[in-house]
């Protein structure tokens, strides 16, 4: 501990992830969480989804939901260190102070923001209809959430990127005045499988393409089942590469299996039998976690106990580093 690099991310909480966020995000995240080198802290979001979800009880069960997600599939809390963001009001007041060195100009320059100045306009409505202030000073939040554990690495999706160079930059117009308070953090861009929804598209919930990752084994089936192919006899050879359930499979399955269903789909082998084994093989993935998720969710105790350690590792550090940046800018 002490001279490891920290490595620090958060995630929003927005309801139950689908497989195409555990392939491409969740799962290259936690075998960088759980590896040795790096001093690990995950946290959910939750006030970054207050500038949307305003829905008390959603948002509460959204946080639940995406602790349990990630304590299911292998995120070890005695190894990493799994908080709620609004469990430490420390952020808040970090917050702040990063807020009166972030130039405007940089905020209007945020992706995020833009694209719902830019879909306003488009539909000719005043272009700030419906950005909050939360929504608009999203990215200083983001900062603040970084800088105040001095992460040294945040892994993110790519479309996170511009918000890690927004955090550096925050960071280095405080160096400039007060010295080398702030580490400047590194985005390390996780990339996994591009996972295709049921359509062939991306997997994406605003497709209404998914599979959420924890449905029950009867539902994950009938999905399966939707999954669109043509009406080619069971009898007629098939070429895998222009399957999407072979796609899928591929991203579940061992190389045997690969080798195997590859082989009878060349024979010729029913899209109904198809659609089985991948189900066989997607549910015999998520059968333990989904076990361990129905457990934390109907006694939620337990993560309400992880979360409650999580802060209680995380204060003291956030409290200590607070009063040297308020010393430094002269308040203390
Ligand atoms: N904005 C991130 C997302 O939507 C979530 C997030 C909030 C985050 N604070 C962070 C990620 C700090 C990394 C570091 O995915």
């Amino acid at each position: 501990m002490g001279t490891k690099k920290i490595s620090l991310t958060g995630i929003k909480p927005t309801g139950m992830p689908h497989l195409g966020n555990y392939l491409g995000a969740i799962k290259p995240a936690l075998e960088m969480a759980n590896s040795d080198d790096f001093e690990g802290y995950y946290f959910i979001a939750d006030y970054h989804s207050l500038t949307t979800v305003h829905k008390a009880e959603t948002l509460k069960e959204y946080i639940y939901e995406v602790a349990a997600t990630w304590l299911a599939l292998g995120l070890d809390p005695k190894k990493v260190t799994l908080y709620q963001q609004s469990h430490i009001p420390e952020i808040m007041e970090m917050n702040w102070i990063t807020s009166c060195f972030t130039a405007k100009g940089l905020m209007n320059r945020a992706h995020a923001y833009k694209a719902i100045v830019q879909d306003n306009e488009e539909r000719k409505r005043d272009s700030d209809h419906g950005v909050n202030m939360g929504t608009y000073t999203y990215p200083v939040l983001m900062a603040s959430d970084i800088l105040f554990l001095k992460s040294n690495v945040v892994p993110v999706g790519a479309d996170q990127l511009q918000h890690i160079e927004i955090a550096r930059d925050i960071a280095s117009s405080f160096n400039y005045v007060y010295g080398d308070i702030f580490t400047l953090p590194e985005a390390k861009v996780q990339e996994g499988d591009l996972v295709p929804g049921l359509d062939g598209r991306k997997m994406s919930k605003s497709y209404d393409n998914h599979i959420p990752l924890f449905l029950p084994e009867k539902k994950l089936k009938k999905l399966i089942n939707k999954i669109k192919t043509d009406s080619s006899e069971p009898s007629v050879p098939k070429n895998p590469e222009d399957s999407i359930i072979f796609d899928f499979y591929k991203l579940f399955a061992t190389k045997e299996q690969i080798v195997d269903l590859d082989a009878w789909f060349r024979r010729g082998i029913g899209w109904g039998e198809a659609k089985l084994e991948l189900f066989n093989v997607i549910n015999d993935h998520l059968k333990g976690p989904r076990e361990i998720y129905n457990e934390l969710m109907a006694d939620k105790s337990k993560i309400d106990k992880i979360l409650e350690e999580g802060a209680a590792r995380v204060r003291p550090k956030a409290q200590e580093f607070l009063i040297e940046v308020k010393k430094s800018i002269g308040v203390l």
